[in-house]
């Protein structure tokens, strides 16, 4: 009885030995999964990942840096508390953090030092610290007269390497 418990000891061992091994060899010769690309998001695109339908990831914009907050669906999903400053981009609300529809927007006009300083604090230690970036609003890259927005630039974004297309 006891040489029977060791012998299929034994042949459980050998086959997840064999088992792992395959997977190993599996692991090495598959290349590198290459990293989801960004994508460039107009104001109606972004309105349509505001967490209204079950099942459609949620976007959050803070600074023309998409995120796809869809992990933070209890703050952010539909009857959430935050579920206004999604399908947006809510940097001076989460600046000021006012959830008051009249901040809801990319503008910061007139933000004091200390607003400033909240926003660069929440956008790296909440928004970059815990969520993917799915890509960049248009007005991060152009202004609303078309011309280039000479504030942005590509080699200072997260994710960006020279050898992308961006
Ligand atoms: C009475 C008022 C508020 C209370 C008690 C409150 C409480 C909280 C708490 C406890 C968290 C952390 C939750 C966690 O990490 O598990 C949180 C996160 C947050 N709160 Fe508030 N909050 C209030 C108002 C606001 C307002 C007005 C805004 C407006 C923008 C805001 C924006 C946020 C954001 C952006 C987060 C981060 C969510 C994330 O991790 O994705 N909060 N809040």
């Amino acid at each position: 009885m006891a040489g029977g418990r060791r012998l299929a000891a034994a042949l459980l061992g050998a086959l997840l030995g064999a088992l792992l091994s395959a997977a190993q060899r599996e692991l090495r010769f598959r290349p590198a999964p290459a990293e989801a690309p960004v994508r460039l998001f107009t104001e109606p695109e972004l309105a349509r990942y505001a967490g209204q339908q079950e099942g459609q990831p949620i976007y959050l914009a803070v600074k023309g840096v998409v995120f796809d907050v869809t992990s933070g669906k209890e703050f952010y999903g539909k009857g959430a508390p935050y579920n206004a400053l999604v399908g947006k981009d809510s940097t001076r609300g989460v600046a000021k953090m006012s959830l008051d529809p009249a901040d809801l927007t990319h503008d910061i006009t007139g933000l004091t030092e200390e607003e400033l300083k909240s926003l660069d604090d929440i956008f790296n230690n909440v928004y970059k610290a815990k969520y993917p970036i799915v890509g960049y609003t248009s007005r991060r890259i152009l202004n609303e007269d078309g011309s280039p927005n000479l504030d942005f630039k590509p080699e200072d974004q997260p994710h960006f390497s020279i050898k992308d297309e961006f």
